[in-house]
């Protein structure tokens, strides 16, 4: 890697891109982020559109004014509580340490910085700081991508101090913004199991935070999803000021969104030390998770796209594959299958076109802790070997099945969990989190407790359990990652007593470790992040895992809301979306198969039944469908996503995914509930196509009559943006698809 400037704390040695007298100006194809060293502390400048020159903005900055509650006159980059060389004391900052001697303030000085342009386009930004009075040191790391407008950043911490610190605070952003505002809102997920990514949006007040929190350690996704989009001024889908952030962390994360009585913003983002402060031995170093900002003056809709694109290019493992067709077993067959119900179900979704079979819950454990249909969810959990008596061949023979009929073999673990009932906690009791003195609380079955993956030993046990069944199955293709329980007993036998607060970061690191080594064994699995469904929907779970299972909740109207929210932040290759049984399963809505399979082709689609109960009927219409999707998943799955109705705000969802060179797209509009003469739906005026490019417009996946007059028509993208395309709705549940297939002129 070419260093292109080595900035000291006196002053800038050598010029670079954007970088002048200690100022960077970390820029991307559409935004700024100016930072500078002003008396030691490295303050922001500028966090908006793009500046073409750094001493503009600084020339700019305001003169100085009076104090603000966040106690920094200037706009920090990493705002600490404690001393402050601009402002005297600030006491508020994401930093917050209790220092080996017992002071409690910090005071970072920026020692030096490194600017680096990277060999894939992307710019790096190390500050290094230091406390003025003692050895704890902060780096603060920026990468930005011009591509996608995002700026990642972490934080890594370590110290000599003649003893351990304690972390009362350890937030990755903690950022004042130069600017003030004065209509701030903020838009985030919030949901519980079966009703996860719920849209939340508020105005802050002047004085006011919104404070975002899961204080979950195992599914922190549901309360508050770490992620969200601060709106500066009237913002909409395609218009207005937004930052967004997302945090890559599955353990306890807190955001605040915090407004003063000068209309001064500091935006945080971090793990969350309210349940316990983390303590931190000398010559140790602590890398805390990274978050990702995102800046844009078109909307929330382009916030999306920059995260969805930031999450293809850089994030995810396999951003650019295009995932497959597969039938999951769970709400088909539940626990009660032997291998002739698999093999069914394999020949099934073979026939239907589908691409890959995955078993889930219900086929390990053996002997009285076998996981079977009589004790259901009570045992097993922990032992991760086949159960002889339900699969006598064994798991290898049953993903050769798959193979031999042209499938794909994907398998469910729980790897965080075990039951008390397992040969696993009988043999290590002290291996699962529990408190002495407390009676053991068990979760799903009363039996179920969550391991202590703080435990090095732990890890080591559950990552060669894994690589066992991996290793034995050299045709498993997929991994369905669960985690059906949360920290009911929030103690761990492995930490010493006075360190029991570090188990909040310390299991979710572990979690990371086991995924971490999971893939170095096999880097081309398909990993799929489940905890109840959503709560493990994070770019920290995303950084291993292909995609998360968005909610055990499948009932398609309820899918409609739950996607609409997901896609904020989630590209929608990430979110598995399976079509499952009418009436559904948990809320006994009956919607049309048609319907259920239009919502499921906004993600990664798939099938959750039994093929069995399908009429013939609805098989032929499966058969159809599948191949339409195939067709269409490169755009839904590789292409920008532009939302046009909300189903928040009118009784249907209308959205659309377009290819990269804008050549294809793809329009769903999903009716929930419809109203005769008074509620239909609007003309949809489309977005992000060629307004010069002609387009063929094909309704597909029908069933029954058009909704579009315009099917097999032509026409130029700037009447179908300009104008509008009306679809009709006809009843509850009524949806349509159309493919837009751009034609060279004169066609
Ligand atoms: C959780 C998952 C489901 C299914 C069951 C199996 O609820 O979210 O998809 O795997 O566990 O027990």
């Amino acid at each position: 890697m070419k260093v292109l400037a080595v900035i000291a704390a006196a002053g800038l040695a050598g010029a670079a891109w954007g970088a002048s007298a200690a100022r960077v100006n970390l820029a991307t194809d559409n935004t700024s982020l100016v930072l500078g060293l002003t008396n030691g502390t490295w303050t922001v400048l500028h966090y908006g559109a793009r500046v073409a020159d750094a001493a503009d903005v600084a020339a700019l900055d305001r003169p100085g004014f009076a104090p603000n509650r966040m106690g920094v006159r200037k706009s920090a980059a990493y705002s600490v509580y404690g001393a402050d060389t601009l402002n005297g004391m600030n006491a508020f900052g994401g930093l917050a340490v209790q220092h080996a001697d017992g002071t409690m303030s910090t005071e970072l000085k920026g020692a030096a910085a490194a600017a680096e342009e990277m060999p894939d386009g992307r710019r790096r930004l190390v500050l290094e700081m230091t406390d003025a009075a003692r050895s704890f040191h902060v780096t603060q790391h920026f990468v930005a991508d011009p591509a996608s407008d995002t700026v990642e950043t972490w934080i890594e911490i370590r110290h000599e101090e003649k003893g351990p610190v304690r972390l009362l605070r350890m937030d990755t952003v903690a950022l004042t913004l130069p600017n003030r505002e004065r209509d701030v809102s903020v838009l985030s997920l919030t949901g519980h199991w079966a009703s996860e990514s719920q849209l939340s949006v508020s105005k802050v007040a002047r004085g006011q935070s919104v404070r975002l929190t899961s204080r979950s350690g195992v599914r922190s996704a549901w309360n508050a999803n770490p992620a969200w989009m601060a709106g500066f001024g009237p913002v909409t889908e395609t218009a207005g000021r937004v930052v967004g952030c997302v945090l890559a962390w599955d353990g306890s994360s807190a955001s605040e969104i915090a407004r003063d009585p000068t209309d001064v913003i500091e935006l945080r983002a971090g793990v969350e030390t309210a349940n316990g402060y983390y303590t931190l031995e000398p010559g140790r170093e602590l890398v805390l998770p990274k978050a990702v900002l995102t800046y844009s003056e078109k909307g929330r809709g382009q916030v999306s796209r920059n995260f969805h694109r930031w999450a293809r290019d850089r994030h995810l493992p396999h951003g650019h594959d295009l995932r497959d067709v597969l039938l999951n077993s769970w709400e088909g067959s539940r626990f009660a299958f032997t291998e002739k119900t698999l093999l069914d179900m394999m020949d099934h979704v073979r026939a239907m076109g589908g691409e890959m079979f995955v078993l889930d819950d219900g086929w390990f454990g053996s002997g009285e802790f076998a996981r079977d249909d009589r004790n259901r969810a009570t045992a097993g959990l922990g032992d991760w070997v086949c159960n002889p008596e339900k699969l006598p061949r064994g798991l290898a023979a049953l993903a050769d099945e798959a193979v031999a009929r042209g499938l794909k073999f994907g398998l469910w673990f729980e790897p965080e969990m075990a039951n008390t009932r397992s040969w696993l906690v009988e043999r290590h009791r002290d291996w699962i989190l529990s408190e002495p003195d407390r009676p053991l609380r068990g979760g799903r079955g009363g039996t179920q407790v969550v391991l202590d993956l703080a435990n090095p030993a732990v890890r080591d046990n559950v990552s060669k359990q894994l690589a066992d069944v991996v290793k034995a199955t050299p045709n498993l293709s997929y991994v369905k990652w669960d985690a059906n329980a949360d920290f009911m007993n929030p103690g761990s036998p492995s930490l010493p007593r006075d360190r029991q607060g570090n188990l909040w970061f310390d299991y979710t690191a572990g979690y990371y470790d086991i995924l971490g080594r999971l893939r170095r064994i096999r880097p081309d699995l398909v990993i799929q992040a489940c905890a109840s469904g959503g709560g493990h929907m994070s770019y920290g779970s995303l950084a291993y895992c292909d995609e998360f299972w968005v909610s055990d909740n499948t009932d398609a109207h309820d899918r409609v809301y739950m996607q609409w929210g997901a896609g904020m932040f989630y590209p929608a290759c990430a979110q598995g979306a399976h079509v499952t049984a009418s009436p559904n399963q948990r809320t006994k809505r009956t919607t049309p198969l048609k319907f259920r399979f239009d919502v499921a082709m906004t993600g990664r689609m798939g099938f959750e039944l039994h093929p069995k109960d399908m009429t013939p009927e609805e098989v032929v219409f499966s058969r159809a469908a599948v191949a339409d999707y195939k067709r269409i998943r490169p755009i839904v799955q590789q292409g920008d996503l532009y939302r046009l109705v909300s189903p928040y705000e009118e009784p249907r969802a209308a959205l659309m995914y377009v290819s990269a060179d804008k050549s294809r797209a793809v329009v769903f509009q999903l009716g929930l509930r419809y109203g005769l003469n008074h509620d239909e739906p609007l003309p949809l005026r489309l977005e992000g196509l060629d307004a010069a490019r002609r387009y063929r417009v094909v309704e597909i996946n029908r069933s029954g009559s058009l909704h579009v007059k315009i099917d097999g028509k032509t026409l130029r993208g700037d009447a179908l943006m300009g104008h509008g395309v009306e679809i009709l709705q006809r009843g509850d549940f009524d949806s349509a698809v159309l493919e837009l297939t751009a034609v060279p002129d004169g066609e």
